[in-house]
């Protein structure tokens, strides 16, 4: 995904070793463009958080898991881009293969199972943001596949990434790891939240520094009854909250997949997960009318789809799939079109869209 340029190269490898050869030429900083990401003029101020994006597009979780090149990928033109998932204690994830491209349907299954290098890793690549950059950095915590404690580790990770992030998120919607989905159940998902609440409320969690915003994300793969029960909870015990994130990967495979790998174990992403997405978005932000900030994420491939997203509710989009297909030149172009259909239709500003389809 290193430029336009090395994409045709870069597809000629397997999806993992695509993706390693990329990393390792991103550490290089050779060729890297410098897209100011403040051109557009589309920043905006996130209401709940605070958070101050120099545009609303930012790289979702898995591609820069170890927060090794978060300032190389933030010069293609994000708004922010978002670290992780990261776990207390390193892990190496699910055997390989566990990363497929489905071409033919622009998507990707992974069961990568949060592969990771662990937070002391982490947070040591986390720090090297320049001061300087406009860039927002996000820290995206999970659980260790092995913990006793899946909570604790949500704990241990905010504590430990908050001095160093702009935001954090709280992943509880990766499908592979057992068990994890399960804490977007009600009970699960308020004694977590009640859990990451002291711990972003309580002064000396985190060595002295502010809890920067809080994001929880959450899967696709929601029925109107878990929707609600999500509500409940986040009312209940998540006010502290700034955000969610909707979505990350589902376990749906839609009948119209026309790939071969359609059939392999894992997280579907990209294109055939642009509606779902969109319309648990749209669900959460009729519901939830401003009480959180909403971050689109889920099989965005254009302007036209980022657009969408924003419409239905989203202050904010993340990209990742269409990144492995177009290349990184998609950052500019949605960007720009975003820019330009807000113009078209009367808008000075991402936030006057925002959830103008809600009806
Ligand atoms: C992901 N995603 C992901 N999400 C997350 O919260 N933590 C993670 O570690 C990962 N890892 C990961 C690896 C790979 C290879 C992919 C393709 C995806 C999910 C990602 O952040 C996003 O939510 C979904 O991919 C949907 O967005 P796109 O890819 O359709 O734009």
């Amino acid at each position: 995904m290193l430029s336009d340029f090395a994409l045709p190269l870069i597809k000629t490898l397997p999806a993992e070793a695509a993706h390693s050869a990329t990393i390792k030429s991103l550490k290089l900083k050779v060729g890297l463009p410098k897209i100011s990401p403040g051109q557009w003029q589309t920043g905006l101020r996130l209401n709940n958080s605070g958070l101050e994006l120099p545009n609303p597009v930012g790289l979702a979780a898995g591609f820069d898991k170890n927060a090794e090149v978060h300032a190389q990928m933030a010069r293609f033109g994000f708004g922010f881009i978002e670290c992780g998932t990261v776990t207390p204690k390193p892990q190496p994830g699910n055997p390989k293969p566990r990363v497929f491209r489905l071409v033919a349907d622009q998507a990707v299954i992974n069961r990568l199972g949060f592969n990771n290098h662990g937070l002391d890793y982490f947070v040591r690549r986390l720090r090297r943001k320049p001061v300087s950059a406009q860039y927002k950095l996000g820290a995206n915590v999970g659980a260790n596949k092995s913990s006793e404690d899946f909570m604790g580790d949500y704990e241990v990770g905010m504590a430990r990434v908050a001095p160093f992030a702009d935001y954090i998120t709280i992943n509880i919607s990766s499908p592979n790891t057992p068990g994890l989905r399960d804490l977007q159940g009600t009970g699960a998902l308020e004694e977590l939240l009640e859990r990451c609440g002291s711990i972003a409320q309580l002064p000396g969690s985190t060595g002295g520094a502010t809890m920067p915003p809080v994001f929880l994300k959450l899967a696709p793969d929601l029925i109107p009854q878990q929707i609600q029960a999500i509500i409940d909870a986040l009312t209940a015990k998540g006010t502290w909250l700034s955000g969610l994130i909707i979505s990350n990967t589902t376990v749906d495979r839609p009948s119209d997949l026309c790939a071969p790998e359609a059939g392999q174990s894992g997280g579907l992403s990209g294109a055939p997960l642009m509606q779902k997405s969109t319309a648990v978005l749209k669900e959460m932000a009729g519901a939830l009318a401003g009480r959180f900030d909403l971050i689109g994420c889920g099989g965005i491939g254009s302007g036209a789809d980022a657009y969408q997203k924003i419409r239905a509710g989203a202050s904010a989009v993340q990209v990742y799939t269409a990144l492995m297909y177009q290349g990184a030149g998609l950052v500019s172009r949605i960007n720009a079109d975003l820019a330009a259909r807000l113009k078209a239709d009367g808008f000075t500003t991402v936030a006057e869209a925002v959830g103008a389809d809600l009806s």
